[in-house]
């Protein structure tokens, strides 16, 4: 451990006591997030309760030029909460209050370590919900840092639109708040959205003020095969250009649809397969059902069921999101090198075919999953972590799918992040708009502490 980094545990274990821990299995446990990427080691991991304590931990770092790197649920999927260059990584889950609920306003304040799942068990019997459902029960601070969404992000918006307002610890360990309560505001730079998706690097979320959805009076399911992987996209794209307000609208391909069949216990069709959810009145999701099924039969849909049966449905949405497990348990052993593309709706069906032709060609197994609404698609590759062969391969079609999303407008990261896996990429998209953000990153975080050498600083 570096000299300043003790001196930082020093200063902090008065006030920190039993939560501030330097033991070999804690500290592993904060080396690594759930991707592929080589995990490092932190110095110490803390575990705050209260924004003063955050305070006094960024303060500690800041005076001894530690690494401070925000911890949620550790379920980012790009390398986010890897502590590269050590330091202290903060564990948010003692943040785990629910501090206010205000249904008039459609509204919910919460600390950092809630986690989405937690937030909606509160809400039930409020006939509200917070809607963004990344796979993991992710932590709602965690979620803001990388701009996460999920399945109904095509209907209800990601981090991005759902969070309002955030209390926030800046690099200097001062306390700011960013927005307020109500529904628009113009007044000053947008600061809530310049920390949302800032991924740490430029201070760490103490409370987040969310929006909130009315429950749906009614939901149907459905699920639909296809002859191609083109028309299953293509029925999407009409579907939004429909302007039907679908709630979820998800793409699996044959190689996704045997993994949730064998690992879920689904007896799908194995096929290229939509799995849909409609809100509304019973007379609404009736009819959005009664249209998509029209459009999906006019893209080579078949075995269209549509229904409310709640278990049905909770069965369907738990499959969809195990997929990542259900993935990795195909092949006993392997890592999955994973790809987050979102391009323009109208260059989805070209983007995905072309991807799965790829992958077709290439000695991988590989399959493409999509929250296709939003024109956002995974690839996952299944890659033996000791055979370097592999890894060069699934680089190598990476390339091309992030090739073909920027030549038409799309970007690099739909929903994933940049964390340390998408650095590489991220001037390729942005330009000199880099250098912009390298400014930004100086200003507010001149020692350079905030989960130091990722956005912000490299790329
Ligand atoms: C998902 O959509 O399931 C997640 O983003 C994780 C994944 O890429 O598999
Ligand atoms: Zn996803």
């Amino acid at each position: 451990m570096s000299e300043a980094a003790s001196r930082a545990i020093a200063m902090l274990e008065p006030l920190l006591g039993d939560r501030l821990v330097t033991s070999q299995a804690v500290r592993e446990h904060h080396s690594r997030d759930t991707s592929r990427l080589a995990p490092a080691m932190p110095d110490a991991v803390a575990f705050p309760r209260d924004e003063a304590e955050v305070q006094a931990i960024v303060r500690a770092c800041a005076e001894h030029g530690v690494p401070v790197v925000p911890f949620g649920a550790g379920s980012s999927m790009e390398g986010h909460t890897i502590p590269i260059k050590g330091g202290i990584s903060v564990d948010t889950r003692e943040m785990n209050h629910i501090i206010a609920i205000v249904p008039e306003d459609s509204i919910a304040v919460v600390q950092p370590g809630v986690t989405r799942k937690q937030l909606n068990v509160e809400l039930r019997e409020t006939g509200l919900m917070f809607s963004v459902d990344p796979g993991a029960d992710a932590s709602l601070g965690g979620m803001a840092s990388t701009r996460g969404s999920g399945t109904t992000a095509v209907r209800y918006g990601t981090m991005r639109e759902n969070v309002m307002a955030l209390r926030v610890v800046t690099p200097d360990g001062v306390a700011i708040h960013t927005g307020s309560r109500a529904k628009k505001s113009s007044t000053g730079y947008d600061l809530t959205h310049l920390f949302v998706g800032a991924e740490g690097t430029l201070g760490i979320i103490t409370e987040l003020t969310l929006r909130l959805h009315p429950q749906p009076e009614a939901v149907s399911s459905a699920v639909c095969s296809f002859a191609s992987v083109r028309g299953a996209v293509e029925a999407v794209i009409e579907t939004v250009q429909y302007g039907i307000p679908v709630a979820r609208v998800e793409f699996l391909d044959e190689v996704a649809i045997e993994n949730v069949n064998s690992h879920s216990g689904l007896t799908l069709p194995v096929a290229p397969t939509l799995f849909f959810e409609f809100h509304g009145t019973p007379a609404w999701v009736a009819e959005q059902s009664r249209i998509v099924e029209e459009i999906t039969a006019g893209h080579g849909g078949s075995g269209f069921q549509w229904s409310t049966d709640a278990d049905e449905r909770g069965k369907l949405w738990q499959a969809r999101h195990d997929l990542y497990w259900a993935t990795k348990a195909r092949r006993p052993g392997c890592e999955l090198h994973t790809g987050d593309i979102c391009v323009p709706i109208s260059k989805l069906a070209e983007n995905i075919v072309a991807a799965r032709e790829d992958i077709d060609a290439s000695p991988l197994i590989g399959q493409i999953i999509g929250h296709v609404g939003d024109g956002n698609y995974h690839t996952a590759y299944l890659i033996d972590p000791h055979e370097p062969a592999e890894l060069a391969e699934a680089e190598r079609l990476s390339e091309r799918i992030v090739e073909r999303a920027l030549a038409c407008g799309g970007t690099v990261s739909g929903e994933h992040g940049i964390g340390t896996a998408k650095l590489k990429y991220l001037r390729r998209e942005h330009g000199e708009a880099v250098d912009v953000m390298k400014r930004i990153k100086a200003a507010l975080d001149p020692k350079g502490i905030m989960n130091p050498g990722k956005m912000g600083q490299e790329g």
